[in-house]
């Protein structure tokens, strides 16, 4: 399995150290962040333990989400973090879930980092579908998919309970010969 070092016009995305804990726990620390997500609000403690387990991941193994740092290049900042699981070989599929701190969002590098991440995994590694799953409340992630390219494949209604109530995600999809096609 090749590192993972992408660069863009205005990122790295690399991975995730400890000297990253202050930017990390900036963010992670709000709850704005999480509010769509699989994870809570972290303490710095928690911060820690977090980024020093994901240290001692492998990426490429099956069913494993490995988070990535995504760093500013001109100002060396980390700007958030990118998670990226290899779930199922056999059938080359990938999940990615961006994070941009508060402060961060709305200057496209979620796009920027989304189309790094889809190049190295479709052009480097192979990988065959990248699959999304999102709430359907969460607008700043699906305006983000659908301008990317991905498909909206299914609408899971009230399927899942989250924060107290029951939720609906949509599922969005891209196979590899979809994103060769956009890009040239
Ligand atoms: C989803 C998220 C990663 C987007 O990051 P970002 O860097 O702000 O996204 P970009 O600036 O690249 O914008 C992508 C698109 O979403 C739109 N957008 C971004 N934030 C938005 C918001 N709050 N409301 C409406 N549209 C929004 C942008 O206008 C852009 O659309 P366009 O290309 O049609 O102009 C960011 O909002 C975030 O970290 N949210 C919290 C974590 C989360 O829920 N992640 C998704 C789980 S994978």
């Amino acid at each position: 399995m090749k590192n993972l070092h992408i660069q863009t016009q205005r990122l790295k995305i690399r991975p995730l150290l400890l000297g990253d804990l202050t930017d990390f726990y900036t963010y992670r620390s709000n709850p704005e962040i999480c509010k769509y997500q699989g994870f809570d609000a972290m303490t710095l403690p928690e911060c820690k333990a977090f980024i020093l387990e994901n240290l001692g991941k492998q990426f490429g193994n099956e069913d494993e989400w490995v988070q990535f740092g995504i760093e500013n290049t001109s100002t060396k900042k980390l700007i958030g973090d990118c998670a990226i699981k290899l779930n199922q070989p056999k059938t080359g599929t990938a999940e990615i879930g961006i994070t941009i701190s508060q402060s961060e969002q709305k200057k496209g590098f979620a796009t920027e980092v989304m189309r790094g991440v889809l190049a190295f995994l479709f052009d480097q590694l192979d990988v065959r579908r990248v699959v999304e799953i999102v709430d359907v409340e969460n607008i700043a992630s699906v305006k983000l998919l659908e301008s990317i390219g991905f498909r909206r494949e299914a609408h899971f209604r009230e399927h899942i309970y989250f924060n107290g109530k029951w939720g609906s995600e949509y599922q969005y999809a891209m196979l590899s010969w979809e994103w060769k096609e956009r890009i040239t």
